[in-house]
């Protein structure tokens, strides 16, 4: 399973690469707008930063604007991925730019016959948010569910990125479910490093070798 990180936070983009964990990043414009600044430049930082694919959110809600915003999007870096929203307008970007070779990634979809339209028009990745889901009482993970059988019933390449993650049981289920990416805040991927019981153990190890030291 891929991780990305859901952010647009350089410190945190650094620390989880330095832990080994990212294999790439995943912005909106909230997460961009939270960042202050000029975007420009921190669009252009995290892909110069980041190996993996990063996915940059275009603004426009007209087929026009989004490949015309597209084509700048590319010219930060060849890992870019272009994230369109679920619109008509956005499957006919979609269309496009799958037929120009643009990685895109299909975000805002909440049920699995939207993955269905993006797999079909040739998304790279599909986003369904999980949370926002669960946050109004359906199961944001039945429906990853529901897309996993269809894609591999039809052989359809697109990934499962899921997004919108809260904790970690939602990352146990994507690995269950065989997602192929999930897209984690910061706080969340440092939630899977814990557990009490490792600390608890680690803390007794290291006192009873500490007593046996003082034993000798
Ligand atoms: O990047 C898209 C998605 O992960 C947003 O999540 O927390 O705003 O529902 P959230």
């Amino acid at each position: 399973m891929e991780f990305f990180l859901d952010t647009a936070n350089l410190d945190q983009i650094r620390e989880i690469n330095d832990l080994g964990l990212l294999d790439g990043v995943t912005t909106n414009p909230t997460l961009m707008s939270r960042e202050g600044g000029d975007w420009r430049e921190q669009a252009s930082l995290i892909c110069d930063l980041v190996e993996g694919p990063v996915s940059l959110e275009v603004i426009g809600t007209t087929h026009e604007e989004m490949i015309k915003e597209a084509k700048d999007l590319v010219s930060f870096g060849p890992n870019v991925v272009v994230k369109i929203p679920m619109i008509p307008e956005g499957l006919m970007a979609l269309k496009e730019l799958t037929e120009r070779g643009i990685k895109t990634n299909v975000t805002l979809v909440f049920s699995p016959t939207q993955a269905l339209l993006a797999a079909k028009l040739g998304a790279t990745y599909v986003s369904p948010f999980v949370g926002r889901l669960d946050g109004l009482s359906q199961s944001g993970m039945e429906g990853v569910e529901q897309m996993r059988t269809i894609f591999d019933n039809y052989g359809y390449s697109t990934k499962i990125l899921v997004a919108s993650v809260r904790h970690p049981l939602h990352v146990l289920d994507s690995g269950l479910i065989g997602a192929d990416v999930v897209t984690l805040p910061y706080a969340t991927i440092m939630q899977l490093m814990k557990h009490p019981l490792t600390d608890s153990g680690l803390a007794a190890f290291l006192a009873d070798w500490e007593a046996f030291q003082q034993g000798k």
